[in-house]
């Protein structure tokens, strides 16, 4: 059997995906495999892959066909991992007739049984049978970041929005042992790590299929709160439908707990929500945001919206816009409607023509441009604490972010400040980022 020596992964889509590929990492690594980042000097290629939109999938395979069309790399070993391996499975042996095996998203825990496979049958291998049963967070992730870490909590997604393939990519919800994330986050912070984010498509739905466990979301971070020096705790993604009381009133009380929450609005209009089965209505969702706002008055929010929805009117595109508008985002994802397969929308007609939908999508990006740029302009003099997290390697300057998820960067000599709670003052910005200088520092001279 050949002995593999160097692997190379490449990440598409969301954090959970780049999870999975710290997870894979961790496997590889245990099993005497070097990491690289030129695909060149590999002879294991994984391409851990998303599906959520048809772009998503064609920048895949267009990157897969290029690569398998040289030669050189026919004598690695290729794999192709996360949502696409589940949404087209052995379909995708035909359009991609150099790749070596396909991994589902909730099979990881065999990548290297599979690898053994490959290598003593030396034919493609297609494993994506999991039942979805079994928490596969019990693997143990190899992190490149040394300040910030994921944290998988829930996975897999109940809500079924009309429009969305991640039900049927990732499975049902099965959440994972409270002691297990307490004890990784304990971990993580013993090694020096300040901030986790809590992932899950939805972790608010998080324990309501453990009942037993008497552990609900809000519950799981008043017990993560309590852990010595970790200093931050975020969350992605909630659906509106589950943000309780409870946890509004747990961001306002939790030390640890940021203030900035993913809220994702999806589209302004009731009846447009309700073909997406998003299962509020626009004045629900505004209800929600107006608790959360009167309860963590400085909270920033987060959102996703999808334009051209099938059968979205203009009118209807309006209230998105107007939402957008009142609503004033620190953070929004803007998409334009992709018709997936195996998805009930994919039934309807995609009648909003892609041109309407460019224009849609254009008309909200120019509105949140210039939220974004107000939202700046109102930083400008103010201090922020800083999770400081890297030195920029291009400008040389210390970055982190807010607890609103701002990027800060500002200039200091001393690495030591990697790591630590910053006070910053904003004296300007360059594009997205904010810049500016240190203002006070326990540990830092200042300069
Ligand atoms: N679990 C998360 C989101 C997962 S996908 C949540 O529910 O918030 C991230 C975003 O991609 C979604 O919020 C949605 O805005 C967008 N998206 C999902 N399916 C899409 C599709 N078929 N076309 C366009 N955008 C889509
Ligand atoms: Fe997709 Fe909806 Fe689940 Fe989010 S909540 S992952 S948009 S089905
Ligand atoms: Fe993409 Fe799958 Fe995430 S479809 S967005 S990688 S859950």
């Amino acid at each position: 059997m050949k002995d593999l020596k160097k692997f190379f992964v490449k990440t598409y889509g969301c954090q959970m995906n780049e999870l999975d590929t710290e997870l894979m990492v961790g496997q590889l690594v245990k099993r005497g495999l070097e990491r690289v980042y030129d695909e060149n000097a590999a002879d294991l290629l994984i391409f851990n892959t998303c599906s959520i939109r048809d772009l998503a999938e064609r920048k895949v395979m267009g990157k897969i066909g290029q690569l398998t069309r040289s030669s050189k790399k026919r004598n690695s070993i290729i794999g192709v991992t996360g949502c696409m391996a589940m949404a087209k499975k052995e379909s995708l042996f035909r359009k991609l007739p150099h790749i070596d095996f396909v991994l589902g998203t909730n099979n990881i825990t065999d990548l290297n049984s599979v690898l053994d496979e490959v290598m003593t049958t030396n034919k493609q291998t297609l494993r994506t049978d999991s039942q979805f049963e079994e928490n596969l967070d019990y693997l143990v992730a190899k992190r490149d970041d040394k300040v910030k870490a994921y944290v998988s909590i829930i996975r897999g997604c109940d809500k079924f929005c009309t429009y969305c393939v991640v039900p049927y990519t990732r499975g049902q919800e099965v959440s994972r042992p409270p002691e297990d994330i307490v004890n990784e986050c304990k971990k993580l912070a013993s090694e020096g790590y300040k901030e986790v984010t809590l992932l899950g498509q939805n972790v608010n739905s998080y324990g309501k299929d453990q009942k037993e466990w008497n552990c609900l979301f809000h519950d799981l971070l008043y017990r993560l709160d309590k852990i010595e020096g970790l200093e931050r705790v975020r969350f992605m993604t909630s659906h509106p439908i589950d943000i309780t009381r409870e946890l509004m009133e747990g961001i306002r009380d939790l030390d640890s707990l940021c203030e900035f929450v993913h809220f994702p609005i999806q589209a302004g209009s009731s009846r447009v929500l309700k073909k997406m089965h998003r299962i509020y209505t626009k004045e629900q969702y505004l209800e929600k945001v107006a608790m959360l706002k009167e309860i963590v008055p400085n909270v920033s929010l987060g959102t996703d919206i999808i334009v051209g929805f099938p059968t979205e009117t203009e009118e209807e595109f309006q209230e998105t816009y107007d939402a957008l508008k009142d609503i004033r985002y620190s953070v929004a994802f803007l998409f334009a409607y992709s018709a997936r397969k195996g998805t009930p929308a994919m039934r309807w007609k995609d009648d909003v023509p892609e041109e309407i939908k460019q224009e849609r999508l254009q008309r909200l990006m120019e509105l949140q441009d210039t939220i974004y740029a107000e939202q700046r302009q109102e930083l400008l003099g103010a201090e922020m604490e800083v999770l400081v997290d890297k030195r920029g390697s291009r400008d040389g300057k210390l970055k982190g972010r807010t607890r609103c998820w701002k990027n800060v960067v500002f200039e200091h000599p001393d690495d030591a400040a990697i790591g630590t709670l910053q006070t910053v003052k904003i004296h300007s910005y360059n594009h997205q980022t904010m810049v500016g200088e240190l203002i006070k520092s326990p540990e830092l001279a200042l300069i």
